[in-house]
């Protein structure tokens, strides 16, 4: 029996940083980088929620800025410098935002919680947020179906210094 085309298909040889070390990879023009980080590499602290970009829990840093894993083909990441959630801590110390995360109690079940870190990290790299409501704002792509808002929102704020610092009226971000 004769091969299909998919299995004759050799992929594409990219290179890319991945939290810290080179990495020569061969992939398929069609696998996004939700599943090369999940399938492939085996780096599952990057979520699987939507798959459609509406939930923000496949939140990767791409270059220091975040996206959506499940809208990003693996293809398009030749040459750049990704980091996972797998990669924020450094010298066996959890990253700021991590840190935060814990003492604020932001997560229930943890599902949405790395993907909330990680765009947590983008934020505070695009330097944008100045105030709690620019923080519901600017997070909103990151759902939480436990309702965690609150408390991601006080953890995001112990990171990011804010010019307007008035008390969270709590609700989800929006
Ligand atoms: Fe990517 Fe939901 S899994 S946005
Ligand atoms: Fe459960 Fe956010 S902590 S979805």
């Amino acid at each position: 029996m004769s091969a299909t085309p998919q299995q004759d298909f050799a992929g594409h040889a990219i290179s890319l940083t991945l939290n810290g070390q080179l990495r020569q990879l061969n992939v398929q023009p069609w696998t996004t980088l939700l599943d090369l980080l999940r399938e492939q590499l085996d780096l599952v602290g990057t979520k699987k929620g939507c798959d459609h970009g509406q939930c923000g829990a496949c939140t990767v840093l791409r270059d220091g800025k975040r996206i959506n894993a499940c809208l990003t083909l693996a293809i398009m990441c030749d040459g750049a410098e990704l980091i996972t959630i797998e990669g924020l801590a450094q010298d066996g110390q959890l990253h700021p935002m991590q840190q935060a995360f814990i003492k604020h109690d932001a997560f229930q079940c943890g599902y949405c919680t790395l993907g909330q870190i990680c765009s947590a990290v983008g934020l505070a790299n695009e330097g944008r947020a100045s105030s709690n409501d620019d923080i519901k704002e600017l997070m909103s792509g990151n759902l939480c179906r436990c309702g965690a808002y609150s408390n991601i929102r006080a953890a995001v704020q112990e990171v990011i210094p804010l010019l307007d610092a008035a008390p969270d009226q709590g609700g989800r971000n929006q």
